[in-house]
């Protein structure tokens, strides 16, 4: 049974395991998305605990409720490796889902894996400028409706690394981290990660509740503890990951 109870860092619904985790978020995107008028715009996250809740968005009850003509996505960080590549976030998220759901390819927005990772950054961030229509994000008007987030157990989450100079970035919208991960990464910064509506965080498994916790404690020693947002913030846990086992 999941409860959902505001707390620090934001509200927490904490879930018996990671399916009902997942049952539980795709039900909020529907919500979430539904909610918002006009074009909804999603950062979606990568690694390995969304996707089942992308599995979900892709089959009835929620395929056929969700507003899929007004949705846009993007991504909060990509390998630097092949969209074909079996590392890629990209990949991912289209073998789950988008593959399968009515988006027109226009409104899919890949970060660029082609050339080095500084020139990808540069490009990923001059389309997410010409789509804001200005090249400052307005606290006041969100770039983003909804921004998935997973969070690594050193408190990383997209590609904010703990030690990685992408940590002190706040002018720029994309960045490149060369190092750091298994290979080159490209990520959105803090400024654009916070320039969100609602900000929901995945989690599973006891390996991440220290980081879970210094994060909703805003503990900038877990880079996920540095986002400050500019709207809610919801944490999606299972009972190992919030410390309940
Ligand atoms: C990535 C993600 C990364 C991920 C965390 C958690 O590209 O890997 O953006 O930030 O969300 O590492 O990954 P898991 O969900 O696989 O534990």
């Amino acid at each position: 049974m999941s409860r959902a109870t505001p707390a620090i860092g934001g509200c927490e619904i904490i879930c018996d395991d990671p399916h009902e985790l997942s049952r539980h978020a795709a039900q909020w995107f529907a919500d979430t998305a539904n909610a918002r008028s006009g074009t909804v715009r999603i950062s979606l996250s990568g690694g390995s605990t969304p996707k089942e809740l992308y599995s979900l968005l892709a089959h009835d009850p929620l395929r056929a409720r969700i507003p899929w003509d007004r949705l846009e996505f993007f991504w909060g960080d990509e390998r630097f490796v092949p969209h074909d590549d079996p590392a890629s976030n990209y990949r991912m998220a289209v073998d789950s889902f988008l593959s399968s759901v009515p988006v027109a390819a226009e409104r899919i927005h890949p970060m660029p894996v082609d050339g080095t990772p500084e020139d990808a950054a540069i490009r990923y961030e001059a389309t997410l400028q010409r789509i804001y229509g200005r090249d400052a994000l307005d606290r006041t008007r969100p770039f983003f409706d909804i921004m998935l987030l997973g969070i690594g157990d050193d408190g990383h989450t997209a590609s904010l690394i703990p030690g990685e100079p992408v940590l002190e970035e706040r002018k720029r919208w994309v960045a490149a981290v060369p190092a750091g991960r298994a290979e080159p990464r490209i990520t959105l910064t803090y400024p654009t990660i916070e320039s969100s509506r609602s900000i929901a965080f995945l989690a599973t498994g006891a390996a991440k509740s220290a980081a879970v916790k210094g994060a909703r404690n805003g503990d900038a020693h877990f880079p996920a503890g540095r986002v400050k947002p500019h709207g809610e913030v919801i944490w999606f846990l299972d009972r190992a990951a919030a410390g309940q086992t």
